[in-house]
């Protein structure tokens, strides 16, 4: 089974995505680490940004693996390396990167070849499995992220001014939304959990319940699918395409809406 967990910076996806990967005894795929390990490589190449072709190809030459919550690049692990200040003000180059987003998807969908998979990202509901079982878009107010943030920084050590650290979230969710490929999306039939005011535990929580009702409740193919993946669906889930089967669909998603305001 493959449950995405997309959303905007800041939301509690990491944190959540690996304790609900914990409930369910699945495997756990942090896909930002991907794109800031292609960036780490990037960046140590010495590659010129103003070329995306040199970092494409960088992306296809350099071994990346993931093990457990780790990930490795030519087999150093980078897991902390790659959340430095330097990795992170050039990932976007990586993100934005068609030929790198092809490699890190194919090697998402490798991976989930192998073993049931709690994956999270941006794209993974939209792009990288859109047939997926179950989807999660998970949300919180900007203000909320920004605190999150702000309070996570302070544990560090790194006291911010508020203000600062929302205009950062505000600039990400537009680099986000607005990137040519692999944008952040909420993919149609996502079930979206606003976090404002819970606890990860909460959320946590919350989403095993979630993935119990996508268990017993198989999903429809969405009616603005092409035939093509319509067809996929069905062969995945025997159950036709019928409105009762989306309207369950809607149910949930809306149940979970209401549960959150
Ligand atoms: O979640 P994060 O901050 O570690 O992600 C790092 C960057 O990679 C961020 O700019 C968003 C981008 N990203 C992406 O484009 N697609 C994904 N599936 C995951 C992350």
């Amino acid at each position: 089974m493959i449950v995405t967990i997309d959303g905007p910076a800041g939301a509690g996806k990491s944190s959540v995505a690996r304790a609900l990967a914990q409930r369910l005894g699945f495997g756990y795929l942090d896909t930002g680490a991907m794109y800031r390990a292609v960036a780490l490589a990037g960046l140590r190449e010495g590659v010129d940004w103003g070329r995306p072709e040199q970092l494409a190809g960088l992306a296809r030459q350099v071994k990346l693996e993931v093990v457990g919550p780790s990930i490795l690049l030519d087999g150093e692990d980078v897991t902390e390396a790659v959340r430095a200040s330097e990795v992170t003000a050039v990932t976007r180059f990586a993100a934005d990167n068609l030929g790198v987003r092809d490699r890190l998807v194919g090697l998402q969908r490798a991976v989930a070849a192998r073993c049931d998979l709690v994956t999270e990202g941006r794209d993974q509901g939209t792009v990288a499995f859109p047939l997926a079982e179950c989807k999660i878009f998970l949300t919180a107010s900007p203000d909320q992220r920004a605190r999150r943030r702000q309070a996570d920084l302070e544990a560090q050590g790194e006291p911010v001014v508020l203000q600062q650290v929302l205009s950062d979230i505000n600039r990400r969710d537009q680099e986000d939304v607005s990137r040519p490929v692999g944008p952040l999306r909420h993919a149609a039939d996502a079930i979206e959990v606003v976090t404002d005011g819970l606890t990860i535990a909460q959320v946590v929580d919350r989403l095993v319940a979630i993935v119990a009702r996508c268990r017993s409740e198989p999903r429809a193919a969405p009616c603005g699918d092409s035939p093509d993946t319509m067809e996929k669906a069905a062969l995945q889930n025997p159950r036709p395409a019928t409105k009762m089967g989306q309207g369950s669909t809607d149910q949930v998603r809306s149940r979970e809406r209401n549960h959150a305001e």
